[in-house]
């Protein structure tokens, strides 16, 4: 069910404070400690079942991307509302299915599933493996025989598209590893047909991420459609259809794509095709729904730079550094004061540690908390323990309280592992 609070997501109070669902960012500081990842459940849900009620007119399944965000919490709030998942890795399987989405709707990615998890995946009878080469497609067959059983298995074709996104989160070109070239595609759905334990009953696409025109989806789509049309009259038993995921949020200066306007794009050149349409979202759902909560350590200048330095860093957010991607930056308290033009950096060392640049902000002392927004897709997903730094906490905002969903890491959990 949809918590509901007037507004859900990030959002200002009537005195100015930053607040999640109406809940104020600094009291979440204050109870979980800082740096904290905050989600808000109300906003998760909206962004899902509005993908859920765009794709109404059609037999579909939204099968969230885990990769952004596989926290049990957020996992487990999406089973509730019948979500299905896309998942990469024997991790991300055994954490969807233990969240509570059932196998039956669980797609399985990547291009590198290693013997363990092809067993893994066909015991549990997956909706469907989305195989990345021929070779993969013969060893789910093995693993499928050996079991006893029949796996269902899609083609992830690769349909040389320019997402015209950044290219380290392009994937649909012809030169990128993913996927088989659309144009041996049929080829290898006949190499299949000798293989008495895969059927292959659906087919698959995924061009890039953080993609704001929907053109190159519809393409995609139609690329797609084209093919699935090709298998249908051979006889191929296909089921389903899967658009794979990529929707932008309206990060780092590029356009926002509504799951509206998404749907009406890839849904058009899918018309009549008697096939259930799975999508892929990953940070459409939860992207704007998080935010990074972090207290100002320092000010500095230096060089003629004003530098504001924080308790978060790299390691807990990988991607301004790494993709250039701008984040919005807010005082968790009402902005007051004479505006000033700073870099916000964390404390490890490297000059790729930082936020933003040059960004302007409200007056920061030492001791205030900002809030880094658009920060709940693959944000905590792709922390790390650089600097042997803590992996922060992260609290579901829900039901106008608070939970912290993952403790803070401690020194014991980082030496765990470690031999004395
Ligand atoms: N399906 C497949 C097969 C994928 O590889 C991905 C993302 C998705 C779905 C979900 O894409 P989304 O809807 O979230 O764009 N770390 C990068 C994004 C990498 C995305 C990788 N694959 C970032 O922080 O921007």
């Amino acid at each position: 069910m949809l918590s509901s609070p007037a507004v859900a997501g990030f959002f200002r109070d009537d005195a100015g404070n930053l607040t999640c669902d109406g809940v104020p960012l600094a009291s979440i500081a204050e109870g979980a400690g800082t740096p904290v990842y905050v989600y808000s459940r109300a906003l998760v849900e909206e962004n899902y079942l509005r993908f859920d009620r765009a794709l109404s007119a059609v037999p579909h399944l939204v099968c969230y991307a885990t990769k952004a965000n596989s926290n049990l919490a957020v996992l487990r709030a999406l089973a509730a509302l019948g979500a299905g998942a896309d998942v990469v890795s024997g991790g991300e399987l055994r954490a969807a299915v233990e969240s509570g989405i059932p196998p039956g709707r669980i797609v399985f990615s990547g291009v590198g599933k290693t013997d363990e998890e092809i067993r893994f995946g066909v015991g549990l009878g997956l909706l469907a493996f989305n195989a990345e080469s021929r070779r993969e497609i013969e060893k789910i067959d093995e693993a499928a025989a050996a079991l006893g059983k029949t796996a269902r298995v899609a083609l992830r074709v690769n349909p040389d598209i320019d997402p015209r996104s950044h290219p380290y989160i392009s994937t649909g070109l012809k030169h990128n590893k993913f996927g088989i070239d659309i144009h041996e595609a049929l080829d290898s759905y006949e190499g299949a047909r000798r293989l008495s334990h895969v059927r292959m009953t659906g087919i698959q696409a995924h061009i890039g991420s953080q993609i704001g025109d929907p053109a190159p989806l519809a393409e995609t789509a139609r690329e797609l459609a084209l093919l699935a049309s090709q298998l249908l009259e051979r006889g191929f038993a296909l089921e389903t259809l899967d658009v794979g995921g990529g929707i932008g949020i309206g990060e780092s200066g590029s356009a926002a794509l509504s799951p509206e306007e998404y749907a009406r794009a890839v849904l058009a050149p899918l018309h009549g095709l008697p096939l259930t349409i799975l999508v892929e979202p990953g940070r459409a759902i939860v992207g704007a729904a998080g935010a990074l909560v972090t207290r100002v350590l320092y000010r500095k200048a230096n060089g003629g730079k004003e530098f504001v330095i924080v308790d978060a860093g790299m390691n807990d957010l990988l991607r301004p550094p790494l993709y250039g991607a701008i984040h919005p930056i807010e005082s968790v308290a009402p902005p007051t004061g004479r505006p000033l033009v700073a870099d916000v950096v964390g404390p490890i060392c490297e000059t790729s540690d930082f936020f933003a640049r040059d960004r302007a902000l409200p007056e920061i002392q030492e001791g205030d908390l900002l809030a880094i927004l658009d920060s709940g897709a693959y944000g905590f997903a792709m922390s790390s323990n650089y600097n042997f730094r803590n992996r922060a906490a992260e609290v579901l905002v829900q039901s106008n309280g608070f939970e912290i969903v993952r403790r803070r890491e401690t020194f014991e959990d980082l030496v765990r592992l470690e031999r004395e």
